[in-house]
């Protein structure tokens, strides 16, 4: 791992690695994916200021997250089939977050389930949450996460309905793959890959099966899944999610000021700005341009969080100047998984500590607490 100097090699080293359906649905924004690509374009836009000749000895990425002691103001992000980029993804990742000292959060739609995680990590992690039609199964999943002693639920509102990725339909995207013979001739040439899938605790979403009365097989789950999403979600069901789960919880998928007011009235510890990493309203803004707004609005009452686009500690920087309280990464930590697991993860956090100790210094910083809008240049 240690020739992997950058995120961006991370990646190449995943598309190398993981089947193309697994690694395209990773990849995708939805629809035309301006917003997807907007994510990154507005922050290298943004331009860090560099400062000399101060005394930047004794720094520190150091600093709390909703209370909590992290290495640095990073948490991994909720990804849906995690396990799908490397045989017990969530595992792995969650183990390599945890020994880097921040937080893994593991989604609905995960591969590994609640309980697999929990059995096979030392320390509690966050589950987010996607509030299904089904409100028994919702309210059997928040128990769930309960009883596993999740220090955190995030609560997913930007996916009432779902946004279309072209490529996921144009290579027949399903868990386990269909058998076609253009998947098949792909997970040949990648045996490291389907070894280690073929190890895995599980080939399918481990937090449904077994769980969804009558759905046993994978087929009918997918189908159940796509049935599942509810347009008719809303405020109300915030506040009785809020009253179920009792703990910390941090509302994810907020663009808007007038929503992010409204979230910070429902005592969620944190809120997300974050448009899904580009996956949902293509055309909407990107996440940075939406975030030093929110911040303005609602900073002093609620713990700011921000994702979309995030792939090195410079952009950690930029979004800390802009206000954030600590970032999400999506994308940049799944490429390492793909590209070598457990290490992979652990090399990608590295790789985003190391820049921002880096760039925290030339921007004439030395604690987290400290970055302001004084970093960035004026433009
Ligand atoms: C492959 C993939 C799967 C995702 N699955 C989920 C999910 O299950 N739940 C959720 O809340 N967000 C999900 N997201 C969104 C991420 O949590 C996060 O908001 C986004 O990836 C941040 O953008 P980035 O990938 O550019 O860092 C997913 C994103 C990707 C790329």
């Amino acid at each position: 791992m240690r020739t992997m100097t950058c995120i961006e090699d991370l990646r190449q080293s995943a598309r190398r690695k993981v089947p193309r359906m697994f690694f395209d649905y990773a990849e995708s924004g939805s629809y035309a994916q301006e917003t997807l690509r907007a994510n990154r374009a507005d922050l290298e836009r943004i331009k860090l200021r560099q400062r000399i000749l101060l005394d930047v000895a004794g720094r520190s990425t150091q600093t709390t997250l909703l209370g909590d002691k992290v290495a640095l103001p990073l948490a991994l992000a909720p990804i849906g089939l995690c396990g799908m980029q490397h045989g017990d993804g969530e595992i792995l990742a969650c183990r390599a977050a945890q020994q880097a000292g921040i937080p893994f959060c593991l989604s609905t739609m995960s591969i590994g389930s609640i309980e697999d995680v929990e059995q096979a990590v030392g320390k509690p992690f966050w589950f987010q949450l996607y509030v299904m039609k089904d409100r028994g199964f919702v309210r059997a999943l928040i128990e769930r996460a309960k009883a596993a002693k999740c220090s955190a639920l995030v609560l997913t509102v930007d996916l009432q309905v779902l946004g279309q990725r072209h490529s996921d339909i144009r290579n027949g995207l399903t868990v386990p793959p269909e058998v076609r013979i253009k998947n098949i001739i792909d997970i040949a040439t990648k045996p490291a890959w389907a070894l280690g899938i073929l190890r895995g605790r599980r080939r399918t979403f481990g937090n449904l099966a077994g769980h969804v009365r009558g759905m046993d097989n994978v087929n009918s789950l997918s189908q159940w899944i796509a049935g599942q999403f509810d347009p008719a979600l809303s405020w109300k069901d915030v506040e009785w999610i809020a009253g179920l789960w009792g703990g910390k919880l941090i509302l994810k998928g907020i663009l808007d000021v007038e929503d992010a007011r409204i979230a910070a009235k429902t005592g969620a510890a944190a809120l997300v700005v974050s448009n899904h990493g580009g996956r949902q309203l293509d055309g909407a803004p990107s996440s940075i341009a939406a975030l030093a707004p929110i911040v303005e609005a609602v900073g002093s009452a609620i713990e700011v969080l921000f994702d979309g686009g995030v792939r090195s500690g410079q952009d950690i920087l930029r979004a800390l100047a802009l206000g954030a309280r600590a970032c999400l990464s999506g994308r940049a930590y799944i490429y390492g998984l793909g590209a070598g697991g457990q290490a992979g993860v652990a090399r990608a956090i590295e790789i985003m500590k190391n820049e921002l100790d880096v760039s925290m210094a030339l921007t004439g910083v030395t604690r987290i607490a400290d970055i302001n809008r004084s970093v960035i240049a004026a433009m």
